[in-house]
């Protein structure tokens, strides 16, 4: 029930600002896509019970052993081109992990790794032991503060809708129930740079309608860098 809602829900949002240039002025407080500050920030009970989906966590604990090895014990990994799954919904987790089986996400590690959770059930599962864990959080150092400016305001004549709509305050997700919209917020700065450049250059093509593509695409290099930063430290 909830997995339609929040897939009709993004979908709307996606459609809406697809078709609609009225959304660009609303970006500051009166978008009502954008959710409440710190919803995704919070670890409740209720937060983590949605964001986990329909999997079982402890039956994914188990089978989740190998990925553990490289994404950390408890979803936070310390390799910088890693990146941490803790507290991410577990319905984009899924959803990788089938575009890694079927090769529209390409990456020889996990092209090989997702192949070793055949079932979409055992998917479930580990997805709902990572997103169980801890959201995941960077240092809190000081704000980068063109990356914040280029984050939370969308840029009308680069047609390039700002990353707070989608991705929510801080990058920490819209709402537990919204699950199309990755968190980004805390993520490690390489493993974002590296995203943001496969999106830009057309290496990583996976997302709804293509949308990650027109958003970095309107990117420079000094812009991502200055964002990677902002981001990872949330
Ligand atoms: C040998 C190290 C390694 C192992 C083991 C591994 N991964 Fe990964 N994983 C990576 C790397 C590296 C990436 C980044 C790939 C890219 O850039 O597309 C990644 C990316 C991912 C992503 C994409 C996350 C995002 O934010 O988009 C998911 C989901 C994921 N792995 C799940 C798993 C699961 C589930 C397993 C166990 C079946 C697993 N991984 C095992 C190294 C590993
Ligand atoms: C219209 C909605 C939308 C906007 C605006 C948007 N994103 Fe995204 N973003 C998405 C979606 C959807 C995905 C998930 C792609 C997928 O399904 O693989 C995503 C994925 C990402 C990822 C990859 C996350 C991961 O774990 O691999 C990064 C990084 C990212 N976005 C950064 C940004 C930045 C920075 C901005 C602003 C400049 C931005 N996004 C604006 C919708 C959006």
């Amino acid at each position: 029930m909830s997995h339609t809602n929040s897939n009709m829900a993004a979908g709307l949002a996606l459609a809406a600002l697809l078709t609609s240039t009225a959304v660009f002025a609303q970006d500051e407080d009166s978008n009502p896509l954008r959710g409440h500050a710190n919803n995704g920030t919070e670890d409740s009970a209720t937060a983590i019970k949605q964001r986990s989906g329909t999997g079982d966590p402890v039956a994914g604990r188990a089978k989740s052993q190998l990925c553990q090895g490289c994404h950390g014990e408890f979803g936070i990994s310390t390799e910088p081109l890693i990146p941490k799954l803790g507290g991410q919904y577990a319905n984009y987790i899924a959803k990788e992990v089938h575009n890694y089986q079927s090769g529209i996400r390409s990456h020889q590690i996990m092209n090989a790794m997702a192949a070793t959770v055949p079932t979409d059930e055992d998917i479930a599962d580990v997805a709902a032991y990572f997103a169980s864990q801890k959201k995941m959080k960077g240092d809190g150092s000081a704000d980068n503060q063109i990356g914040k400016d280029i984050f939370t305001h969308s840029d009308t004549a680069k047609m390039r809708y700002a990353c707070i709509n989608c991705h929510g305050p801080h990058g920490k997700g819209l709402d537990p129930k919204i699950t199309t919209f990755p968190v980004i917020g805390g993520q490690h700065k390489d493993y974002l740079r590296r995203q943001l450049i496969n999106f830009r250059d057309g290496y990583r093509t996976n997302s709804p309608n293509g949308i990650m593509n027109k958003v970095a695409g309107t990117l420079s290099d000094t812009e991502i860098e200055s964002l990677v930063e902002y981001i990872s430290v949330q």
